[in-house]
């Protein structure tokens, strides 16, 4: 059980407002800012690289913290400055030869189908989708057909998308890659920090998160975990850095033995500093903690949202979580907008260009999209129902 009095009282950002927008950039815990501007104090006493070197055991433990969330070691945690960064850099140590397949889904980030497309401009790779059934799940039946045949270099799948509350079945597809021996890499960014995010059930070699969103850390930062099975079969990122590797010879280099190998060597430490607390936080809640009072909160709000005439709720799949989209038939974009700001509800417009192939299908350009989170209260939800009934 959480103490709800006590997690808002430690988030001064929700205060003064109903801010339903954890899928776009959470509140962080004030303590958490304070201590990033510590951290930047000290930077400002010290310099950057005596701020480092004091503070070695806590960017150690940045390692430790995400490696716990997800059910991994130290050794498999990289540092990233967003879920992109992370993203790329799992994608740039894949080598695609021209008519090498990705397999991926119709729910796949759109920063992730870029990668794709460029990477089928540039490399002549062919990108393949899973099916639906009807109710949005992926045919896992389908997923072996396509991931078992000749040419498949990577299956890359979005586990929650940027615009519905969708929850794909990254686990039956990691136990078809494992048996297929093919790469896999899980979008989690909308996942980490409200959902289990198990690498050991996942079964995935890679996988990128961002810090901002439901794990309420700062922007900027991220990470991206990379499987024994690549750290050991010595895969990099094709264009790596300092971080990655010693250099040794005028023509070699000694790659790091663990996932580092895919950071940066520039950071902001005080915004890594920040996600570990964020990280730290929710291992300190208990992610069973946080899934069932996000269960509970997400439950309430579709039944008063469902009640209100006109809402059509666009999420869909059998297994849905705390980002929910809708639109009010008859209502446009603006007055709900208006009517919502005005009200001082914090939300999101989640539009065609971020979920292009997903909204074709629910015939919108656009939804309003919720992300309750277990720092919310029902009479937020309430407030907003009652926003929404009277427009
Ligand atoms: C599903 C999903 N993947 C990836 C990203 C990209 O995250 P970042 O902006 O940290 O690169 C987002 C951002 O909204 C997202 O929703």
């Amino acid at each position: 059980m959480l103490d709800i009095e006590t997690i808002r009282n430690l988030t001064p950002g929700c205060q003064d407002k109903c801010f339903l927008n954890s899928a776009g950039a959470s509140l962080m815990p004030g303590f958490i800012s304070d201590e990033i501007i510590s951290y930047l104090k000290q930077e400002n006493q010290v310099g950057g690289y005596k701020a480092a070197d004091n503070a070695k055991s806590l960017n150690a433990s940045f390692y430790h913290e995400v490696a716990k969330l997800i059910g991994a070691k130290p050794r498999n945690i990289a540092f990233a400055h967003s879920a992109t960064d992370a993203y790329t850099k799992a994608l740039m140590s894949v080598r695609f030869d021209r008519g090498d397949v990705i397999v991926t889904t119709e729910d796949d980030y759109a920063s992730n189908w870029i990668q794709f497309i460029s990477l089928t401009k540039q490399f002549g790779v062919e990108v393949k989708t899973i099916g639906t059934d009807k109710s949005g799940d992926l045919d896992i039946s389908h997923a072996e057909k396509l991931i078992s045949s000749p040419g498949v270099k990577l299956v890359a799948i979005t586990h929650v998308p940027t615009n519905s509350g969708l929850i794909q079945n990254v686990v039956s597809v990691g136990l078809l890659c494992e048996k297929h021996d093919i790469p896999y890499l899980v979008d989690a960014c909308q996942s980490v920090g409200q959902l289990d995010v198990d690498v050991t059930q996942i079964k995935c070699d890679f996988l990128s998160a961002t810090g901002r969103k439901f794990l309420r850390g700062p922007r900027g930062t991220g990470f991206l975990y990379v499987s024994d099975k690549m750290l050991d079969g010595r895969i990099y990122p094709y264009l790596l850095e300092a971080k990655g590797a010693v250099w040794t010879e005028r023509d070699d280099f000694q790659l790091e033995e663990g996932a580092v190998r895919f950071e940066n060597w520039e950071r902001s430490y005080a915004l890594q500093a920040g996600l570990t607390s964020a990280v730290s936080y929710a291992n300190g809640l208990g992610i069973e903690n946080i899934m069932a009072r996000n269960a509970g909160l997400k439950k309430y709000f579709l039944e008063q949202l469902r009640s209100i005439a006109g809402v059509r709720i666009l999420d869909r799949g059998s297994s849905t979580c705390n980002i929910i989209t809708l639109i009010k038939e008859g209502t446009s974009r603006e007055k709900m907008e208006a009517l919502l700001s005005n009200a001082n509800i914090f939300y999101s417009v989640s539009t065609l260009e971020w979920g292009l192939l997903d909204f074709r299908k629910k015939g919108t350009s656009w939804a309003i999209r919720f992300s309750p989170h277990y720092f919310n209260t029902y009479d937020e939800l309430d407030k907003v129902c009652q926003v929404i009934d009277q427009m």
